[in-house]
């Protein structure tokens, strides 16, 4: 039993998404939530960068006490979760991966897309994935361009954000595919305008919240460092950006909270 907080971690609002699903599934968690926000977006970034800011994000939700570590970036873990678990290895580090694998155990078309940063789709990681389990599964990746823009600006719901989803998930559609993966924890925000472009298509959506939390809940379990069932949770945010960064992503989350969805 612990009812220390668990830490989730994030560019800026994407990890969010995550943190819903860890809201949901372990409602007597504390959760802390770092949105650095200061170096926002990752995806154009080096490794090197990217590293730097993830071992930064860590030790700052170290010192805040957290138990474990959600790593709620698939861009910061391709770059930088086997280092950080390195570190850090007395304490459960969660990463999260786009989700080829369901994604290619369950295509019926041999065809999928993943969506993700540009440095996910060119990680290490990402292609070992690919190779492993996309053997005979043609892979096709897109990056969402503008997409972490538009979620950082709170523009999710606008004109620009349908025009942005729309050039990207429009030529999708005369390839065959029956998955889109869903590789950033910032494009879960814009589904329902994925949604309205796919609307008539056998095409699922597949991200990776859920299945995260599930691991999480697995790893409380195994650790025996699950929160007590009378355990009153408390919610905090923190930012390497500016307080009215940090208060926005308050706002968020308040948001999806009420309408228990992301937009
Ligand atoms: N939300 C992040 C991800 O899951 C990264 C977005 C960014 O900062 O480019 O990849």
């Amino acid at each position: 039993m612990n009812n220390a907080p668990i830490g989730v971690y994030d560019s800026g609002f994407g990890g969010l998404s995550v943190w819903l699903e860890l809201h949901r599934m372990l409602p007597c968690e504390s959760l802390v939530y770092l949105g650095d926000g200061k170096n926002c977006p990752y995806g154009g970034r080096s490794r090197e960068e990217i590293t730097r800011f993830a071992f930064e994000a860590v030790e700052r939700l170290v010192t805040e006490g957290v138990k474990m570590v959600v790593v709620g970036c698939n861009t910061a873990t391709t770059a930088a979760v086997d280092a950080v678990r390195a570190h850090w290895s007395e304490m459960p580090i969660v990463g999260l991966e786009p989700a080829v694998k369901p994604a290619c155990l369950t295509t019926a078309t041999r065809r999928i897309a993943v969506l993700a940063t540009e440095h996910s789709l060119r990680s290490d990681m990402f292609l070992r994935t690919a190779a492993r389990y996309a053997e005979d599964v043609e892979v096709v990746k897109v990056v969402g361009r503008g997409f972490v823009e538009l979620v950082e600006g709170d523009r999710e719901s606008t004109p620009e954000a349908m025009e942005a989803v729309r050039g990207v998930v429009e030529p999708l559609l005369d390839k065959n595919i029956d998955k889109i993966v869903l590789g950033c924890t910032h494009y879960p925000f814009l589904r329902p305008l994925i949604e309205r472009v796919i609307a008539g298509r056998d095409i699922e959506i597949i991200d990776s919240g859920e299945a995260v939390a599930r691991r999480v809940r697995w790893l409380l379990d195994r650790y025996d460092i699950a929160a007590a069932e009378d355990h009153n949770p408390e919610y905090r945010f923190l930012s390497f950006a500016d307080e009215e960064y940090r208060r926005g992503l308050e706002r968020k989350a308040s948001k999806i909270l009420l309408s228990d969805n992301l937009l």
